[in-house]
């Protein structure tokens, strides 16, 4: 078979060199380009952070507002784009959608993409994080019936996205600017995280030389899985399985996710390089805090549940003993629906913000020496044997 190194997993197997993230999953510590994520999310904003991850730098003033104008100018998609919605029936998962549109948008983009041209691969990756709150939107509103919104480019990132999600032809809407503010933070907190299942899906696809929309389209079907990108979701389903935040209620879901023969486990905890806090997960409680104060809900049902869940779970044995401690996810889904995001939409939101970072890992793959992503298997099938005659 010959001799390979067997790690399940990828537990031990570092796939690629890579300039773009580092975390110390033992420190809690997350730095893009080498800037740590609590400063980026108290001082930068999303459109500079998608600067710094493509290009390495931070933006000077000029560079940083001829990037935003880019950004803005490649937000429509193409009107063909509203036909692929009458495939899909009106309660389809987004997630769903978003993988068939992305994937879909290589057939406008197709003919004469070099991708071994850097410009290219620029004008691609701006197309794609202009795009992506635009079709994010247009999946919602197909779900709930409402006429799609045009982009608007005077508003920020943020702002645009819960513009078209929430603006209706039948009222002057107003983007509430603390929900504009948190919801920029939540993409950033999400815009990379090194090679984690997605990321790593979507160099994988990019290593055979697949345009930029199918690779992410690749990236969005792997963030799906609540193990991942899904895991916001599963979040929300937990607190609200849980109910009420009496002592006894959360002491016995705290029991299960520690009973090996029931297979619920505690969504939002534990990460795969996270042996401590998850530096996202901080600034999400704080932002949490922030909305539910702004929306009058400070003692929010839900809140209360994930605060004393997190509490038990952090002065227990179990937990203690494997290292699991709140990830980004815990607190996002709470943030996400205060600002009136539904439950459905909440790992599309996660592919908006994740876009930048998949785009960014296929740039620097394609920049640099690689080869096709090939993994080899030992194999436990049977010997060989002779067909029965017939
Ligand atoms: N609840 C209860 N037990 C858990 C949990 C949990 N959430 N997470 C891990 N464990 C236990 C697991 O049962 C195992 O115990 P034992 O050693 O006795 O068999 C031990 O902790 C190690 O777990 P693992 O599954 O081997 O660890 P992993 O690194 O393969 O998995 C994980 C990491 C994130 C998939 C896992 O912690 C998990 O399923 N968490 C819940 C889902 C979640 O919140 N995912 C979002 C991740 S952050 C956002 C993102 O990057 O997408």
């Amino acid at each position: 078979q010959g001799i390979f190194t067997y790690d399940p997993g990828f537990k031990a197997t570092a796939s690629c060199e890579s300039a773009i993230t580092y975390i110390d999953g033992e420190q809690g510590v997350l730095l893009h380009r080498g800037y740590p994520i609590d400063q980026l999310a108290k001082e930068s904003n999303f459109i500079e952070l998608c600067y710094a991850l493509w290009y390495g730098e931070l933006p000077n003033d000029d560079q940083y507002e001829s990037f935003k104008t880019n950004i803005s100018k490649h937000t429509m998609v193409h009107e063909q784009i509203v036909n692929f919605f009458r495939g899909f029936r009106r309660d389809a998962h987004p997630m769903a959608i978003m993988c068939g549109l992305v994937g879909g948008l290589g057939a406008f983009y197709h003919d004469n993409l070099d991708i071994t041209d850097p410009e290219e691969r620029r004008i691609s990756a701006v197309r794609l994080i202009a795009k992506m709150p635009t079709l994010a939107a247009m999946c919602h509103k197909y779900s709930v019936g409402q006429p799609f919104n045009y982009p608007r480019n005077d508003l920020d990132y943020a702002e645009n996205f819960l513009y078209m999600m929430f603006s209706t032809p039948c009222e002057d809407y107003k983007v509430n600017p603390v929900f504009a503010e948190a919801m920029d933070r939540i993409f950033m907190l999400h815009a990379d995280h090194e090679q984690n299942a997605s990321t790593s899906t979507v160099r994988l696809a990019g290593s055979t030389g697949a345009n930029p929309f199918a690779c992410i389209s690749a990236g969005i079907a792997a963030l799906w899985g609540p193990a991942h990108g899904g895991a916001n979701e599963a979040v929300l389903a937990t607190l609200d399985e849980i109910g009420d935040d009496s002592e006894e209620n959360i002491q016995r879901y705290i029991e299960k996710a520690k009973d090996k023969d029931d297979p619920f486990r505690l969504m939002g905890f534990g990460h795969r390089v996270y042996k401590n806090f998850d530096p996202r997960a901080k600034v999400m409680k704080e932002t949490c805090d922030e909305v539910l104060a702004e929306i009058g809900q400070s003692d929010n049902p839900r809140l209360k549940i994930a605060k004393r869940l997190e509490q038990i779970a952090l002065e227990d044995e179990y937990f203690i003993e494997r290292k699991l401690y709140p990830n980004v996810d815990f607190y996002s889904g709470i943030v996400l629906s205060a600002i009136g995001i539904p439950t459905n939409m909440f790992t599309v939101v996660f592919a908006v913000a994740r876009t930048i970072g998949w785009i960014s890992h296929w740039n620097e793959m394609l920049s640099n020496d690689f080869s096709i992503g090939r993994p080899r298997q030992l194999y436990v099938g049977y010997d060989k044997r002779d067909y029965p005659s017939k």
